[in-house]
């Protein structure tokens, strides 16, 4: 493998763009051999978008289009048509709050992965770390994985744990779940882009580097 070469990643997000602030300064530290190629969002004001033109990154809005949990049939061929045009070789979701299925995971085969705020298969879905609180767990975290066909259920690549302290609210705990997400998300894509990551079935393997 080329080690001077650089995956290119697509990021998508809804929110404030914290994951990408990471993914983008780990890149800029010279830890993860990748470049961000494109920007996305289904937000037009999101602040993701305006710290991605901070770091002078093409950064677009694309309408979602008439459904709210996903893309529209047409939204989901303009977000691929963006993503291959800019040469995209990774989808990294960061807090983007649509489910992606069918044409698009064909068009990106093994290719996407997300970030999501609790140790995956517990608390699935909207607010982990609510579902986390509200269950008295003692410690949650975050899990980057594969996305597949059904919601938050790929290939897991890592984990990190966090504690759950007595006198948290949904607030503090997910602040603490942020950090970590901070720590993990471009971990995990440098891991991905020097090819250290294999999917066998429903698990991935970290193979050693040569
Ligand atoms: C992150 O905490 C991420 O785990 C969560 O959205 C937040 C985005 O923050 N994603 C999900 O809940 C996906 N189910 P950011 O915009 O600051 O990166």
């Amino acid at each position: 493998m080329n080690i001077d070469k650089k995956l290119r990643l697509g990021i998508l997000g809804s929110g404030k763009g914290s994951n990408m602030v990471a993914i983008a300064e780990a890149i800029a530290n010279g830890s993860v051999p990748a470049e961000i190629a494109l920007v996305l969002s289904d937000v037009a004001d999101a602040g993701i978008l305006d710290r991605a033109r901070g770091f002078n990154l093409p950064a677009r809005f694309i309408a979602p289009g008439k459904f709210r949990t996903k893309l529209d049939e047409e939204a989901e061929a303009a977000y691929i048509a963006a993503l291959r045009e800019a040469g995209v070789e990774l989808v990294v979701l960061a807090g983007f709050m649509r489910i992606l299925k069918g044409e698009f995971l064909r068009a990106f085969p093994q290719r996407v992965v997300n970030i999501h705020p609790s140790l995956l298969p517990a608390f699935t879905g909207l607010e982990a770390w609510k579902q986390a609180l509200d269950y008295g767990v003692k410690f949650t975290g975050c899990t980057v994985h594969f996305v597949d066909q059904g919601v938050d259920t790929g290939p897991i690549i890592a984990q990190q744990t966090v504690p759950v302290l007595s006198r948290d609210d949904e607030q503090t705990l997910h602040a603490r779940i942020q950090i970590a997400e901070r720590q993990l998300y471009p971990l995990a894509i440098s891991a991905l882009a020097r090819g250290l990551v294999r999917v066998e079935g429903r698990k991935t393997v970290t193979v050693s580097q040569q």
